[in-house]
């Protein structure tokens, strides 16, 4: 398992098989935003609509700060949830009361902000400001889970911690965003979820544990508390 073969992997087959997203064409760090949030709880493909629409309508922190809620109601209704956007709109107001309407460009400063957590905060950091952090969701435990055969329980925040620390250690620092994309993609195209991952067509195979030693299909370990 060698770090950088990995990574080079990753990468080349990202290159080559990314999916063309609405947020990926211009990854503006309010368009990576407001992307992240709608792709928390929702489908890639239902969000792609809502994502076109939302951006169109507010394109931008200020008019997101100044919508009003029915607008904001109507964009998101569908979605649900309602509470996410409802943050996007105070954050947004922050934003313009401190940050002169953009989105800080500090992973810190990010993760003050209402309704940015690690997750999105590195999503943004990594995506729209190139910055090394990693942006770990479920999938992305998947992912690490299988490739490095981890008996942790991906449901514990412990575990977050500990695989965000342990995927720093592989962030290309000239590539930051496409890292953290690629391993979204590889999550949503190949290494899906349940008893099926698509390893005979992995490009990750030959540096993945789990597949090597015939365990990527009862990984991750999901127990809860
Ligand atoms: N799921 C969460 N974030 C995503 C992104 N940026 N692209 C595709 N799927 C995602």
């Amino acid at each position: 398992h060698d770090k950088q073969h990995l990574v080079q992997a990753l990468l080349e087959w990202y290159d080559a098989n990314a999916r063309i997203l609405p947020w990926r064409s211009e990854p503006t760090p309010y368009r990576v935003w407001v992307s992240e949030i709608m792709l928390q709880q929702t489908r890639v493909e239902a969000v792609k609509p809502y994502f076109e629409r939302f951006v169109n309508a507010l394109p931008d922190v200020h008019a997101l700060a100044n919508a009003d809620d029915d607008e904001l109601h109507k964009l998101w209704e569908g979605l649900g949830y309602y509470n996410r956007v409802k943050n996007m709109k105070k954050c947004a107001q922050y934003c313009v009361k401190h940050y002169a309407g953009s989105l800080p460009n500090s992973y810190e400063l990010l993760k003050q902000l209402p309704g940015i957590g690690d997750y999105t905060a590195g999503a943004i950091a990594s995506i729209a400001f190139h910055l090394p952090y990693p942006a770990v969701d479920g999938n992305v435990l998947r992912v690490f889970s299988r490739l490095l055969v981890s008996e942790d329980d991906i449901l514990k925040e412990r575990t977050k911690k500990k695989f965000q620390n342990i995927i720093k250690e592989y962030i290309p620092i000239e590539r930051c965003d496409a890292f953290t994309q690629a391993l979204m993609e590889i999550g949503a195209l190949i290494c899906v979820p349940n008893a099926m991952p698509r390893c005979n067509i992995c490009p990750l195979a030959e540096d993945c544990i789990g597949y090597q030693s015939h365990q990527a299909q009862r990984l991750p370990i999901k127990e809860k508390k």
